[in-house]
Parts: C-alpha cells; structure tokens; sequence
C-alpha cells in the first residue's frame, strides 16, 4: 500500500510491554503502548498522528459526553508466522464504521486514513500482539464528536482515534443467558444497527439485573412485542436446530455481525442448511422444550464463538447439550481460528497481512 497520508509519530519513552503479564490478559483493561489520532476539521480530516497510550483532553461541552454521539468498532490482530500480524475482514469493519457514522451523523472515515492507521498503529505495537494460544490484539477504532457547544445540532468536528489491548478470551466459561422481555435494546427506525456507544449503555442496567440472578448475558427481543429473538448486544445469536443453522434475519434493530456473516459463510460453504429469518421466543422455547436446539451459540468478535450453556425464560431455565458434543460450533470455531491465525487457507480472503 502506497501512503497517502502523513502520520506524525512519537513513540514512547519506555515501553510498558516488559511489565505486562501475557498469561494473565483480561479483557480490555491492558492497552498497548500506541494511539491513533485523527482530527475532522472545517470539513476535512487532518491532524495523523500516533502518541503514546494515555488521557486525553476533551471540553466538558463535548457532545459525545452528553448526547452520546459516539460510534465504535471491535476487530482482532493475530500472531502470524514470522512477527507478520493478519487483520481479520478490515474494510467490513470500516464499512460498517461509516454505516454507523452515516445514522449519528457524522463524517464518514476514507479507506486509505483507516487502513494506513492501523498499519501504521499496529506495526508500531506488533510485539503486543499476543502469542499465546486464544491470545489477540483486539483492536477498537472509535469516532466521537468534538464539539465545544451544548446545543443540539449536527456536530462540526471529530475526533478518531485506534487503541488496542492484547486479550484473551472475552467469556471464559460457556454462558448462560435469560431472554428479555421487559427493556429493549432497540427499536425498529433506532440504532440498533450502529455500533453507537448509546446502544450499549443503556444495555448495562438490564444486563445487571439479570447478572444478578446468575446469568451472563441477555438475549434480546423486539422492541414492539417481545415476540421475536435479537441479539446478545455483545454478540449475535445462533442455534442449531434439527441440524439447520438459524440465525435472526438482520434488522434496523440488529447489528450487522462480521463473526455473524463469517459463520454464515461457512456453514454454507460446508453445505449446510441455513435460515436467516424471524425466529419467535415460542417457537425457540417450543424447540427447547423439545430437545430439538441441539447448539446455542454466540458470535461476535470479542466474544468469538461463545456457546451458550443454558437460556433462561420466564423463571425457567432450559440446560443445553454439553458443549463437547456440539459438532458444528466446535467445528466453526476451529476453523474461523485457523483462518484469522493463518494456519489454514483463506478460500473468502478475510485475512489482511501486516
Ligand atoms: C466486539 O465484539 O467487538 C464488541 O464490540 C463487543 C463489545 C461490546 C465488547
């Protein structure tokens, strides 16, 4: 890739990396020693650069603080063969960034600022990229609006900025979840399908009430009825059952999964039945009910292919089968694995080398 842009670097004084405990990663609170920066201004966006980790200042009239205008995104880095670091599937994470800026209205972010970042953020930390076995870099591009005016308006300046924490596993067990039928994540003409800070935060209070009651997550449903199944809000859901894949139909209300659409592809390319499409909370409890949801699972990137131990629904719980015996979750998960890691060939060419 030829540079198009000019990114001024300062490096840090000493690295970090010495004290940090690699066989002890948990998620998202160990940050590499680098962050990008990029100002929108007067229409444009300018101001590269790469500074060492650490506060920022910001107005107290920023509207992202008030008004959450505030888009993210979650990608992962891999430890490839000789110190190369394979990014998985980039430009859908970019392309759903700019889905995402379109509806909080704010600047979109060209292919070449993106992609130039990261090579640029990511090779100058490529040793924080974890080595060890279910290690990553996972890596967080995130837009806010940079305004100093407490008025509603479209905004007029911006802040991008790449930070990235080598993690491990984002769920270390098999989770449990309890579907939703009192709050809703989103509605259908909102936000659901922007990765918008706002989606997220108001998904804490449910998500603790049920943690309280021993469940790690929510599955969550339509915000007009409660009818029909979501997503986990850390991830996209899926189930097998009677040996078909089936996943909710994507919405306005549902977040465009890249793990999601990589499952997908998968399962079609192994020749498997797959079925996008409305999947009712009685026709999933029926199916439980019956024995008939032979895998329950979780995809997302942080939280990779999580399987799903038991749903809980209305004051009861319905145990799924043992983990060990899920042949297409375990499968998908070792094969998406082999690809992101470089050990396998990459027939859709996900995987973008550093
Ligand atoms: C991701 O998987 O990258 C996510 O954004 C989930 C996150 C909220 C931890």
């Amino acid at each position: 890739m030829t540079d198009t842009i000019a990114i001024d670097v300062q490096p840090v004084g000493t690295s970090r990396l010495a004290n940090t405990d690699f066989s002890n990663l948990p998620f998202g609170k160990v940050f590499a020693d680098h962050m990008f920066l990029a100002d929108y201004r007067d229409g444009e966006w300018k101001n590269f650069r790469i500074v060492p980790y650490g506060k920022i200042p910001i107005s107290p009239a920023t509207p992202a603080l008030h008004y959450g205008q505030s888009i993210f995104e979650g990608m992962k880095g891999f430890a490839g063969v000789n110190g190369d670091v394979l990014l998985f599937r980039p430009l859908d994470n970019l392309r759903r960034l700019n889905i995402s800026a379109e509806r909080m209205c704010m600047p979109l972010l060209p292919e070449d600022i993106f992609m130039e970042a990261l090579t640029a953020l990511v090779n100058l930390d490529r040793q924080w990229v974890p080595q060890v076995a279910g290690g990553s870099l996972y890596i967080r591009p995130f837009m806010f609006s940079a305004d100093e005016y407490i008025g509603i308006r479209p905004s007029q300046d911006f802040t991008f900025m790449i930070i990235n924490c080598p993690v491990g596993p984002y769920y270390s067990t098999p989770v449990r979840v309890k579907i939703e039928t009192h709050y809703t994540r989103a509605v259908a003409g909102g936000t659901g399908f922007a990765k918008a800070g706002g989606n997220y935060g108001g998904a804490i209070y449910p998500a603790k009430l049920a943690q309280d009651k021993g469940y790690h997550q929510l599955i969550w449903t339509d915000g007009k009825n409660h009818e029909y199944i979501e997503e986990s809000g850390t991830m996209n859901v899926m189930f097998v059952v009677d040996e078909v894949l089936v996943t909710p139909a994507l919405s306005d209300s549902i977040l465009a999964g890249i793990t999601r659409d990589s499952v997908l592809a998968l399962a079609r390319h192994w020749g498997m039945k797959v079925e996008e499409r409305k999947i009712s909370v009685a026709e999933l409890v029926n199916a439980l009910e019956q024995g008939r949801v032979q895998e329950a699972f979780g995809a997302g990137t942080a939280a990779t292919i999580a399987p799903i131990e038991l749903i809980g629904h209305q004051g009861k719980d319905y145990p799924l089968p043992p983990v060990g015996e899920r042949k297409f979750s375990n499968k998908v998960y070792n094969e998406l694995d082999l690809i992101k890691r470089g050990h396998t060939a990459d027939p859709f060419h996900w995987v973008v080398k550093i």
